[in-house]
């Protein structure tokens, strides 16, 4: 008798992810793109109940809706650390396990959270503008802020926000941090009230994750506290800032500036923010290094694995 091939399990996958991982999934997996449906409601309808995999990039939202339409679906995977996209209840509920690609992009986000925090001090963008304007030709470029020697306040001292207070030794900052847990072994010190350490910062980077517990933590009196010499940096969720209380404040002088990697709808970005010079704009670009990305799609196909061999993920959400 022959051996017949074994049948691949279906995936869906919603959201881009690169050319190699894509055609690692395609050879393990029989892979269907929900972005490559013309009637995506029609295909869900016909074509659901065979999926027992699910892949987002982490911009797609996994709703509740799209878990309900999938009734054999056994395990969510998402690139990046945040999983404030997929409806985690919904999952929960149905049994449904999540994983994400915590660690590996640690470093790459704390890289940009310093790069942008010199940006917006420096004036960098600005200053590039500047020169391609040709205005140097007319004059010098105006002064800006000193960073070394500052003081740091980091919102959420996670993986994320430590590896942002290592860095800041290179600076001879002094660093103290806000978060829900206070970390015992760490050179910064804890402060209890965010509007404390909004005060007491020249810098204050935002490392928390997204969802409604951070929901405009940063808001119009957390603004205030830092002051018109201060800057806010977020590398977070957008979702973490209230953008109008911030475009406010920004315009009232209330704050020195902001760099923000993230917005509240993205890729919209506020018109009041495009048009200011006291403010760096990224494109959700934290984690964004050919080597990160790799580092977390692999993560993330080794998690569909080990899930399918041995019903374990390696790097669980909903522990
Ligand atoms: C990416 C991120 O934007 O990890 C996260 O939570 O926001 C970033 O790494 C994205 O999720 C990668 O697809």
């Amino acid at each position: 008798m022959v051996d017949q091939p074994a049948k691949k399990i279906s995936l869906l996958q919603i959201g881009r992810l690169t050319p190699r991982t894509e055609a690692r999934l395609r050879e393990k997996f029989a892979v269907a793109c929900l972005r490559e449906q013309a009637d995506k409601e029609t295909f869900l309808a016909g074509e659901g109940a065979r999926f027992r995999a699910v892949v987002t990039s982490g911009g797609e939202k996994v709703s509740a809706d799209l878990i309900s339409a999938l009734p054999a679906l056994q395990v969510i995977g998402t690139r990046g650390v945040g999983y404030d996209h997929i409806d985690l209840v919904a999952a929960k509920d149905r049994g449904i396990a999540v994983s994400n690609t915590p660690d590996v992009l640690t470093d790459c986000v704390a890289d940009l959270a310093f790069g942008a925090l010199i940006a917006v001090a420096r004036r960098l963008a600005a200053a590039d503008r500047f020169v391609r304007r040709g205005d140097w030709l007319k004059g010098g470029y105006p002064l800006a802020t000193r960073v070394s020697g500052k003081r740091l306040g980091i919102v959420g001292f996670g993986r994320i926000g430590q590896a942002v207070a290592r860095r800041a030794s290179g600076f001879a900052m002094e660093v103290r941090y806000h978060s829900l847990r206070t970390s015992p072994d760490a050179a910064a010190g804890y402060v209890a009230s965010l509007p404390t350490l909004a005060t007491w910062a020249d810098f204050l980077v935002v490392c928390v994750p997204g969802g409604e517990t951070t929901r405009h933590l940063i808001s119009a009196a957390v603004l205030e506290a830092l002051g018109p010499k201060g800057y806010l940096v977020n590398v977070a969720r957008g979702s973490v800032v209230d953008e109008e209380a911030l475009v406010r404040a920004l315009e009232q002088g209330k704050i020195a500036g902001a760099a923000l990697d993230v917005f509240q709808c993205e890729p919209r970005v506020p018109a009041a923010l495009t048009g200011r010079d006291n403010v760096v704009l990224l494109p959700h670009i934290a984690s964004s290094t050919r080597e990160t990305f790799a580092a977390m799609e692999d993560l993330l196909f080794d998690n569909l694995c080990s899930f399918f061999a041995t019903g374990r993920l390696l790097t669980p959400v909903n522990r």
